[in-house]
């Protein structure tokens, strides 16, 4: 087996959605077998690991992140043999398995939460349970405890006759939060990582894990709006809990990374140094809601891009004064695809035009920052978001919560889907495009998500060693990624484009004497650069045929000076 305890400093993951992957057997749904027969175009791309969405036994009201049994594989997705199997083909190709733990909640389906509904005392204390507000007496329910909003809509509590009680549910009525408070739920929650860990796993993403420590008083979140994930997150034991998780479990050293919900810089700092033994690297969010008209997520407005810098300058080089590690991304399964909503809509599939300067451009941001790189499964071709014409189409919870919620607000069907359309989470679960067949090369079935029309041009048959492609210029990236001491390990500082190029962010990477410039527009009109300090340096790289003009970016351009 080839060596794959690597440097995840010069490492990129690439996060596969198992269901829409690659579809083995006809049956509409990735599966890991599916990934097994992409193996080699992923070491062509040269990932070094794989983080898989679960695929775990679960009821799939949020697609897997409802787990029923967290140590066993759903069968609409192989058998053990087929995950033992991928660990040794990719192990083979010196890439690494990741997986993802969603340990701050079950599945109402766990047999956790089905021995504490028959009565099992044991289990009840798994689990985060209050009498009613207002409540008579037993049977009663009374009012919600608190005024806790989840975060796909409505209450954050949801009463159960069997208990007498209601739960918590920061996600989905049916994800029922576990008492973390409680000895043994994290004794049992680290038997679980073990159990991978000890299965060949070399790494692991885990599921809002700094929601898992409660505030010691549950109570109303003061005003009117319920929302309590600000409320929730980093709460008072949370660093206490992950370095007893990471110690019990045996995965200090480990690449590692917390998926953190509404959390802050100081935080990620301690996530993540690794001096305290927590987490190899944090994603936060932050970056990622620029376009959130007034804060909602469902009201549309154009990316703020003066304020994306702000955060990104922030996080950049906040968590490098800290001694703390950034993952860097643009998508994931919970996202709309950025290459659309960051201005590629024109030329989609083909050389030239907005998508393709828009996507290259993101991706030279990412992989060129501080941080660790991870390519979502379609963004080295350039997927773009779903565009469907029915939110009958639509699959996630949460969207067709929004769409519900935005017709009760008075949208109209056409104005809803629209919003949807932009940012539905399924925009980013659309199935694979390997070819453009019907099917996308993704199944031979009917696929449990539509497939977009675009893949009929953005397509990996249509990519793959095709001379300037997006998967060509990923490739690019990815070896720069691994050579690059610079881009690995560099030092980093934004620069000030200039006032005559507002939407420019342009930073620096700096080691010993190297430095490379790195300046990215998300403008769709050319603009004038100030002086960055490049003069004489040579272009690296850059997101056009030929040389850039002097002094000028052209739209979406993103130029990189220096010497790697
Ligand atoms: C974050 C996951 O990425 C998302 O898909 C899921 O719905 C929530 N956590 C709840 O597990």
């Amino acid at each position: 087996m080839a060596e794959i305890e690597k440097d995840f400093r010069r490492s990129v993951v690439y996060q596969i959605y198992v269901k829409s992957f690659c579809d083995s057997n006809g049956d509409g749904l990735g599966d890991l077998p599916g990934i097994t027969s992409k193996l080699d175009y992923l070491a062509t791309l040269g990932a070094d690991y794989l983080w898989l969405t679960p695929f775990y036994p679960s009821p799939q009201r949020d697609n897997g992140y409802d787990v029923a049994d967290y140590c066993a594989v759903d069968p609409r997705y192989g058998t053990m043999g087929d995950f033992d199997e991928l660990v040794a083909a990719a192990g083979e190709r010196g890439i690494g398995i990741m997986l993802d733990m969603v340990l701050c909640h079950t599945s109402v389906d766990h047999e956790w939460f089905r021995r504490a509904c028959a009565g099992e005392r044991r289990y009840q204390a798994y689990y985060i349970l209050r009498d009613g507000r207002g409540s008579s007496g037993p049977g009663d329910p009374g009012e919600p405890p608190t005024n806790w909003e989840c975060a796909f809509g409505g209450s954050a509590w949801r009463w159960e006759p069997r208990l007498g009680k209601w739960y918590l549910h920061m996600h989905d009525p049916s994800q029922p939060d576990l008492d973390w408070t409680n000895p043994e739920v994290r004794a049992a929650c680290a038997d679980v990582v073990r159990f991978w860990r000890e299965r060949g796993v070399r790494g692991f993403r885990f599921d809002v894990i700094n929601l898992i420590s409660k505030p010691e008083v549950i109570e109303d979140v003061p005003g009117s709006g319920g929302a309590c994930r600000a409320l929730v997150a980093d709460g008072p034991h949370v660093h206490e809990y992950l370095r007893e998780l990471v110690e019990r479990a045996g995965i200090d050293g480990m690449v590692t990374v917390g998926e953190m919900a509404s959390t802050d810089l100081e935080n990620c700092i301690r996530y993540t140094r690794p001096e305290d033994h927590e987490l190899s690297m944090s994603f936060s969010f932050h970056h990622l809601k620029v376009d959130y008209a007034g804060g909602d997520k469902w009201a549309l407005a154009d990316p703020d891009i003066s304020a994306l810098r702000d955060i990104l300058r922030s996080w950049q080089e906040g968590m490098q004064a800290g001694g703390g590690w950034n993952a860097l991304f643009w998508d994931n399964h919970d996202q709309p695809r950025a290459v659309t909503r960051f201005g590629g809509r024109e030329g989609i599939g083909e050389r030239g035009g907005s998508w393709e300067h828009v996507g290259k451009m993101l991706a030279a941001m990412s992989f060129l920052m501080k941080g660790t790189p991870y390519v979502f499964e379609g963004d080295e071709l350039g997927m773009t978001n779903a565009g469907y014409d029915s939110i009958d189409k639509f699959d996630d919870v949460e969207s067709k919560n929004a769409y519900r919620m935005l017709l009760e607000r008075g949208a109209t069907r056409e104005e809803a889907l629209d919003v949807v359309n932009e940012r539905s989470r399924d925009n980013g679960r659309t199935p694979m495009q390997w070819t453009a067949e019907p099917g996308a090369g993704f199944t031979t079935g009917t696929p449990w998500l539509a497939v977009p029309a675009t893949h009929a041009l953005v397509n990996a048959e249509a990519e793959v060693g095709v001379e300037g492609s997006m998967f060509e210029y990923y490739r690019r990236l990815v070896a720069l990624r691994h050579a690059s001491d610079v881009v690995a390990l560099g030092d980093v500082r934004f620069l000030d484009a200039g006032p005559a190029a507002p939407r420019v962010i342009a930073f620096e990477r700096t080691l010993g004497e190297k430095r490379l410039v790195v300046a990215c527009s998300f403008d769709g009109a050319s603009c004038e650069l100030a002086d960055l300090g490049c003069d004489g340096m040579p272009v690296l790289l850059g997101n056009y045929d030929g040389v850039p003009a002097a002094g000028v970016l052209r739209p979406y351009e993103a130029v990189v000076w220096g010497e790697a």
